[in-house]
C-alpha cells in the first residue's frame, strides 16, 4: 500500500444521483479503517475553489446510507473549468495539506477530475454517481437503478389511467444523450415503443407500431421518450402523432427530476459501498486518473479519459426484447 497518501478528501459533483451518500459514507469510513484523515468538500469543485471543507469523521455519515441527494450538496462549476478556478482550487489542496481526491460524479466532473490530475500531478480517483449510466469502465453507474424503478413505477401508474381513458401516453424520461433510463423502463413498463437517440426510429416507424397495435385492438399506449431522442421533444412527437392517427386521445408525461431523488435501491447502495472502499484501496495501492467500475460483478480501474470518452452502447439484446413483448 501506498503510505505517501495520509489525508485524502471527497466530493460530489454534478447532477445529483440516490447512493451518492453511500458512496461518501463508504469513501468516510473506509478512510478511517486505513487510518487515513478524510475531509468533505461541500458544493463540488466549487467547495475546493473556495475551501469550503471539513473533516469527517466515522459519526458524520451516520444515517444517511438510505438517504436521496447529497449531503456534501452537489454543484457543475463553472469555474473550474478555468485554468484560474483549478489554480485556486489547488491552492486550497495543499493549503489543507490533502494527498488525494475522490470525485463521485458523472462525465463532465470526470473530464475536470482529469485535467485537475494532470495539471498538478494530483493523484484523483472517479466514483461513477449519475442516473444515466453513461460511463464505459463499469456495467452500472449509482443512481440509475434508484431512477430506473422510479420511472417504472411511475409508468405503471401512468398506465392505469391511460388504461381508463384508452388513451396514448408519451412518457419522457432522463437520460441526458443516453437511453439506458428508456430502454430499462420501456421493458419494466411494458412500453409499445421507445424513442431512443441510439436508434435511429422514424416517426414512420412510429406509426407503423402504434397502427398495429391499435389493429390488434391495444387498449392503452404508452411510448417512452428518451430526453436525447433525436426526433424532438415528447410533445414535438405527440403532435405530429396526432396529426396521422386523430383517433387517439394523446397526453405527454415528463418525469423530469423525480427520477433524481428518493432513496436509493439496496442495490445502488450495495453499489455505492464497494466503489467507495474500492476507490480508497485503489488510492492507497497507488491507482491514480482512474474511475473505480464494477464489470461482471468485479470491482475495475479504468483510466478517467477512457471512460469518459468510451461511448458505452446499449444492450441490443434488451431492445430486442422490448420490442418482441410490445406486439
Ligand atoms: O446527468 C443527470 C441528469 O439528470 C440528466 O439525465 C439530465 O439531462 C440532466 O442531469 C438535468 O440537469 P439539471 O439538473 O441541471 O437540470
Amino acid at each position: 500500500m501506498n503510505s505517501n497518501i495520509k489525508k485524502i478528501a471527497v466530493l460530489t459533483s454534478g447532477g445529483d444521483a440516490p447512493g451518492m451518500n453511500a458512496a461518501v459514507r463508504a469513501v468516510v469510513r473506509a478512510s478511517i479503517f486505513y487510518k487515513l484523515d478524510v475531509y468533505g468538500i461541500y458544493k463540488g469543485y466549487d467547495g475546493l475553489i473556495k475551501g469550503d471543507l471539513e473533516q469527517l469523521q466515522v459519526r458524520s455519515v451516520s444515517n444517511i446510507l438510505s438517504r436521496g441527494g447529497t449531503f456534501l450538496l452537489s454543484a457543475r462549476s463553472s469555474e473550474f473549468r478555468t485554468k484560474e478556478g483549478r489554480e485556486k482550487a489547488y491552492k486550497n489542496f495543499k493549503a489543507n495539506e490533502l494527498d488525494a481526491l475522490v470525485v463521485i460524479g458523472g462525465d463532465g466532473s470526470f473530464t475536470g477530475a482529469d485535467i485537475f490530475s494532470h495539471e498538478y500531478d494530483v493523484p484523483v480517483i472517479g466514483i461513477p454517481g449519475t442516473i444515466d449510466n453513461d460511463l464505459a469502465g463499469t456495467d452500472f453507474t449509482i443512481g440509475y437503478d434508484t431512477a430506473c424503478n422510479t420511472a417504472t413505477e411511475a409508468i405503471d401508474k401512468i398506465r392505469d389511467t391511460a388504461s381508463s381513458h384508452e388513451r396514448l401516453f408519451f412518457v419522457e424520461v432522463m437520460g441526458r444523450d443516453a437511453g439506458f433510463i428508456a430502454v430499462n423502463c420501456a421493458i419494466g413498463g411494458g412500453a409499445v415503443a421507445m424513442l431512443v437517440p441510439e436508434h435511429n426510429w422514424s416517426l414512420e416507424d412510429l406509426i407503423k407500431r402504434l397502427r398495429k397495435g391499435a389493429a390488434n385492438q391495444k387498449a392503452s399506449n404508452v411510448v417512452i421518450v428518451a430526453e436525447g431522442c433525436k426526433l424532438g421533444s415528447s410533445y414535438d412527437i405527440a403532435a405530429k402523432v396526432k396529426e396521422q392517427l386523430d383517433y387517439f386521445d394523446i397526453r405527454v408525461s415528463v418525469l423530469g427530476h423525480l427520477q433524481r431523488g428518493g432513496s436509493p435501491t439496496t442495490s445502488d447502495r450495495v453499489l455505492a459501498s464497494r466503489m467507495g472502499v474500492a476507490a480508497v484501496e485503489g488510492l492507497l495501492n497507488g491507482q491514480s486518473n482512474v474511475m473505480v467500475g464494477v464489470i461482471n460483478n468485479k470491482i475495475a480501474y479504468t483510466p478517467i479519459s477512457e471512460a469518459v470518452k468510451t461511448v458505452k452502447r446499449l444492450d441490443d439484446d434488451e431492445f430486442r426484447i422490448a420490442k418482441i413483448l410490445s406486439i
